[in-house]
């Protein structure tokens, strides 16, 4: 419940709640949150911790998930981004809304400058000013005030015509509901944008409430304004700055410069790093400076602005359709960033390999607010590469370097680059541990390895935790309910541990024994734990692919654990013959050490390598019998399997620890062949062509059923096609396969042959 005064007092269980206690709890509690929103928002005054207004939200979820009708009367828990049921009402702007014309280059802010000269008819050197400011990373808003009060809000929209987002506007502090001293008509264009921490914050609370989060400030800030709830809007801490205007009855000023600072002087937000340049050195300049300091900004800018300053020449200078000749944005690279990198964080591995990560002051690299980075490896923090040859001029990286941060797309944002100039003269070059930072284990670096890896194998929790995320992952046993989240928090668990893949089919007897029960936990209930004991049984059956690639084992991905399922066709065969091949591995690994060596004595000595001999020897010096060389040759020679993964999967069987953790795995299940039909289907391993239309299955129908059976499905016929499947209409490819010969049959008879 919540008192009179406002805190928070804890009421029963939802559960015992009467519909009446209910009601009144649900009233006073949308009362609260109300109030804390407008304290926040729109008085910048807030009056409960971030914790209890979480806290309210939640206790609002639960009962109304109890007692839906209350929802219905306009909670704020109202879901977020819920699809509009009407849309927001037109406005016709009074004045078009433009855009800007881009710039890239600095040779393009020349050109502006030439063509604004010509236009005007300057001579170059005739003084001519500009602004620089930054160019807010937001979306563009309209509000016009008469005789000094608000009376609408609107989104661009196409510029011409935009959508009527009053009501949701008033709810934002910066921008003021009446103003003393202005024209009597007034209308204040500028950028609606969400700060980098508050930005942060309510993605925890749309976390915490089971609600989506935002990719970035400015999908945040622009999904938050357009809410047809403006209560929501209201919730949602938004800004503005002013930078320009539409109709007015009344001029501001005679400049750019002038007119901004009037806005500022009647009540709004203007950005302090609006400058005066007297040309376009002075512009790249400004726009360096400002580039320099984006990351200390604390929210998003994508470039810089220039405009013309003296409001006179922009006049005379107008428009071209969309975009004004007086004005461009100089935006910065896309996908490029300069930040502050802060720390240089070690992550450990499912295989042990420890991975610098870079943690940086939080930086938006193409629309993404980046926080973490890749530093590769121990040589490309240093600054060489794999070969001890320089990168980025053999520049190091430090903790307190500014740095450079690239991203493409989905790939995980790198360090790129470091800027010595800023570097701190504190700054001490980083030493790569040669410990495990998670266990202590030493961690060692192979020759010919860029990765240095933790020698403590499943002593290691960061290794056991990573291996357990990957067990369950996806491709592996996929256990619903048992997510890496799952994971990590039973990993943990005093009373009801899963440190091992073999503890997760113990789980249910170990609860039944235990005292505190599953379902009486945090995050867990009678329905779900028991869900989760049944996914968990369900998977006491699994395919010996999946298992095989659920072990994670160093380079056996999800393809190689098909092939290496499909060549042994069950699990104790494989162990079988991995085991038998031991000491045939060994003696490969052997005459690998034997080949390096002679190649380099060799080079040495300025001869050719006996690379042959060297390993010949090596082999014959182990002294294998016949029974592992064919066991060891059997496994290389497996399509898809060569002595790198043999070697990896021999060294994880033949390790005592991980063996005897896999032994107590497989102990709990029933290991599934690969699909016996496979071997036995009269297509598998022949090459099919369909062709003319099919018509009892769909043409992607077809192909999956077909490589179910083991065929191979191509997209022409060729001489190695061995049969064609022709429906009605087929042309070409028909004609094809009679030429060379090759069988065809009908939709019917390929249904008969793959038995219906
Ligand atoms: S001036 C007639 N100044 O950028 C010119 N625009 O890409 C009006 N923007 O639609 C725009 N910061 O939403 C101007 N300091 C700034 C800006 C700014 C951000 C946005 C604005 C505009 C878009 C064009």
């Amino acid at each position: 419940m919540v008192a009179k005064d406002g805190s928070l007092v804890h009421g029963g269980p939802v559960a015992d709640l009467s519909a009446a206690a209910a009601r009144a709890e649900w009233t006073a509690l949308a009362a609260a949150v109300a109030r804390a929103n407008r304290a926040y928002h729109t008085e910048d005054a807030p009056e409960i911790s971030d914790a209890d207004y979480d806290a309210l939200k939640r206790r609002l979820a639960r009962i109304e998930a109890r007692f839906p009708e209350l929802a219905a009367e306009g909670s704020p828990t109202a879901e977020v981004g819920a699809a509009p049921s009407e849309t927001f009402a037109k406005v016709r702007h009074a004045v078009r809304m433009l855009s800007l014309e881009n710039a890239f280059e600095t040779d393009e802010i020349r050109d502006f400058d030439d063509r604004i000269r010509k236009y005007l008819n300057l001579g170059p050197d005739a003084p001519l000013a500009y602004t620089a400011e930054p160019k807010i990373d937001g979306l563009s808003l309209s509000l016009r005030y008469e005789g000094g009060r608000l009376v609408q809000a609107a989104t661009r929209g196409d510029g011409e015509t935009g959508e009527n987002v009053t009501a949701n506007a008033r709810t934002i502090a910066d921008i003021p509901q009446t103003i003393a001293g202005a024209p009597q008509v007034l209308e204040v264009r500028g950028e609606v944008y969400m700060s980098h921490d508050d930005f942060a914050r309510l993605n925890e609370r749309q976390e915490t409430a089971g609600d989506k989060t935002f990719a970035n400030p400015r999908n945040a800030a622009a999904g938050s304004l357009r809410q047809l709830d403006a209560a929501i809007t209201a919730a949602r801490p938004l800004r503005f700055f002013a930078y320009a205007w539409g109709e007015l009855s009344a001029p501001l000023a005679e400049t750019q410069m002038g007119a901004v600072e009037r806005l500022s002087a009647l009540g709004f937000q203007t950005n302090p790093a609006t400058r005066i340049c007297d040309g376009p050195a002075a512009l790249v300049a400004a726009y360096r400076e400002i580039e320099d300091g984006r990351a200390l900004l604390g929210y998003d800018i994508d470039g810089v602005v220039y405009k013309v300053n003296d409001l006179a020449l922009q006049a005379r200078l107008g428009f071209r359709s969309t975009t004004p000749r007086w004005a461009i944005a100089h935006k910065f690279p896309a996908e490029l960033a300069w930040t502050r990198l802060e720390a240089i964080d070690i992550q450990v591995g499912r295989t042990g390999a420890l991975s610098p990560v870079a943690r940086l002051l939080p930086v938006t690299v193409g629309g993404v607010v980046v926080s973490n980075a890749t530093l590769h490896n121990e040589d490309y923090i240093a600054g060489r590469d794999a070969r001890g040859n320089p990168i980025r001029d053999g520049k190091d990286i430090r903790p307190g370097d500014w740095v450079q941060v690239y991203r493409a797309g989905d790939v995980i944002p790198k360090v790129a680059d470091v800027d010595l100039a800023r570097r701190p003269a504190d700054a001490v070059p980083y030493v790569f541990p040669t410990v495990c930072p998670e266990c202590g284990s030493d961690a060692v670096r192979e020759e010919g390895d860029s990765v240095r890896r933790c020698t403590g194998g499943l002593i290691c929790p960061a290794q056991a935790v990573e291996k357990l995320k990957h067990f369950v992952s996806r491709g592996a046993f996929d256990i619903e309910g048992l997510g890496a989240k799952q994971i990590e928090m039973f990993f943990a668990d005093a009373a009801l541990p899963i440190r091992e893949p073999a503890d997760i089919f113990t789980l249910r007897t170990r609860d039944e024994a235990g005292l505190t029960r599953l379902k009486n936990r945090e995050g867990f209930g009678e329905k779900s734990a028991a869900n989760l004991f049944a996914a968990i049984e369900d998977r006491r059956s699994i395919p010996l692919a999946r298992l095989i690639f659920a072990l994670g084992i160093r380079h056996v991905g999800e393809v190689a654990a098909r092939d290496l399922a499909r060549h042994y066709a069950g699990w104790d065969a494989l162990v079988a013959s991995v085991d038998l091949a031991r000491p045939a591995a060994l003696a490969h690994r052997a005459a690998d050490a034997a080949e390096a060596r002679e190649r380099r004595a060799a080079a040495d000595e300025g001869r050719r390598a006996r690379i042959g001999e060297a390993r010949a020897a090596a082999i014959a010096a182990a002294a294998v019998p016949p029974a592992s060389m064919a066991a060891w040759a059997d496994l290389v020679e497996t399509d898809g399997i060569g002595p790198v993964l043999a070697l990896s999967l021999s060294d994880a069987l033949a390790n005592p620890q991980e063996r005897s953790g896999i032994d107590r795995l497989t102990a709990h299940l029933t290991v599934l062949p690969p699909e016996a039909q496979v071997a036995q289907s009269p297509v598998a391993g022949k090459t099919v062509v369909f062709t003319g239309t099919l018509e009892k299955m769909t043409r992607a129908e077809a192909k999956a059923r077909a490589e179910a059976l083991g065929a191979k499905v191509a997209g022409s016929v060729s001489a190695r096609t061995d049969l064609v499947v022709a429906g009605p209409g087929a042309g070409s490819k028909a004609k094809d396969a009679e030429r060379l010969g090759v069988e065809i049959i009908d939709e019917d008879a390929w249904l008969r042959l793959i038995g219906g």
